[in-house]
């Protein structure tokens, strides 16, 4: 099976798993929309998934755990009467609710064989019809990652304007979130099964803060990307090697003047991780450091959306895009990162077909 192929059989994996839980809840009697609040889903997906695993019996230990959770609902009485109740169930889900709290955002991948696979990071794109975007150059990166054999891609957030939180620029805007979410959906399928995982970014998150709704997660929900907001701890698995990679939008210690200090408090704060990735501050970026004993790579792209009003205000200057591509080895434990994604990708093919000849001889 290709990389590509097996990427695609690991997401039906990840959907059967969600078909899992929901069917163990509905066992416990969980109404659709309890569902979708304690999965996190949106109220469709939720019976889309169900409707496609009708077949499957729910877990026994489950469904105990979760009419455990609905007791309290529907005792029903005086509010003080349920409130020892209902913390002794928080107590018992505490383990439960904080371990998801902390594992949703890791994401375990293995590749076959153990040619080297490349990731790029890709963030900062600001779709906006009407802003001056390198529509040119978004797509042909996303066809680049798409096309070629070994090469992944990980969306880092910021896909959209979505300028909900300064009125301003959603009056100056010359397009609505709307339109710009429908071209970002497009954008995604550029990528074809290449797309790891999808972050958000504070643009987007800018829906769930003011109103409650993460547009981007139903939009991932409905067409089945794998979705974390905020960042994303990867765990690659390629022959007997493994890679820590911690993928973020934006992070604290953040120096205008030093792109590569928000690493080192990234690592002290979240690491350890043998590739950092940072989008948010719009300039192209490639460092290392080291970290006991070992080199830290530290990257960062750039944006798609070359200048803005925002940007002349303040006096930045014009932005580049950039895409930034990790090398990881199977056959040994070596990470190389680049920072010109056309390059990149050419030598990826090239150590590939080396790997191949190499197992041929
Ligand atoms: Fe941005
Ligand atoms: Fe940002």
């Amino acid at each position: 099976m290709s990389d590509s192929r097996w990427a695609a059989a690991q997401r039906k994996e990840i959907w059967a798993v969600n078909g899992k839980i929901l069917r163990d809840m509905a066992g416990a009697g969980l109404s659709v929309r309890r569902m979708a609040q304690v999965s996190g889903l949106s109220r469709d997906m939720v019976g889309r998934i169900m409707r496609e695993n009708a077949d499957k019996k729910p877990a026994k230990e489950l469904i105990s755990l979760m009419r455990a959770a609905r007791e309290p609902a529907l005792a029903g009485g005086a509010e003080r009467d349920n409130k020892p109740e209902a913390w002794q169930l928080l107590e018992e889900m505490q383990d439960e609710t904080i371990r998801r709290e902390i594992d949703h955002c890791t994401v375990k991948l293995s590749f076959l064989g153990d040619r080297p696979i490349g990731v790029a990071f890709v963030g900062d794109q600001h779709i906006a019809p009407g802003s001056p975007v390198d529509w040119k150059r978004l797509k042909r990166d996303a066809e680049t990652i798409c096309e070629t054999d070994g090469l992944y891609a990980v969306l880092l957030g910021d896909g959209v304007d979505n300028h909900l939180k300064h009125t301003s620029a959603l009056l100056a805007a010359r397009s609505d979130p709307t339109e710009q979410y429908e071209l970002f959906a497009h954008y995604l399928t550029l990528f074809g099964d290449k797309l790891l995982v999808v972050l958000s970014g504070n643009h987007d998150y800018w829906s769930h803060d003011l109103a409650g709704v993460d547009v981007l997660k139903l939009l991932c929900d409905r067409d089945q990307y794998l979705y974390t907001p905020h960042h994303a701890f990867l765990e690659f698995k390629i022959g007997k090697q493994e890679y820590r990679v911690l993928a973020r939008h934006q992070a604290r210690g953040e120096s205008s003047r030093n792109l590569g200090n928000a690493f080192h408090r990234l690592w002290e704060d979240l690491g350890p991780f043998e590739v950092g990735v940072l989008a948010h501050r719009h300039i192209p970026h490639i460092s290392d450091m080291v970290k006991q004993g070992s080199k830290v790579w530290c990257l960062r792209p750039g944006t798609y959306q070359i200048y803005s009003d925002y940007g002349r205000k303040m006096g930045y200057a014009p932005s580049l895009p950039g895409c930034p591509v990790a090398f990881f080895w199977g056959d040994q434990h070596r990470v190389y990162c680049h920072s010109e994604l056309d390059l990149a990708a050419r030598q990826l093919e090239d150590l590939r077909l080396a790997g191949d000849l190499q197992a041929a001889v």
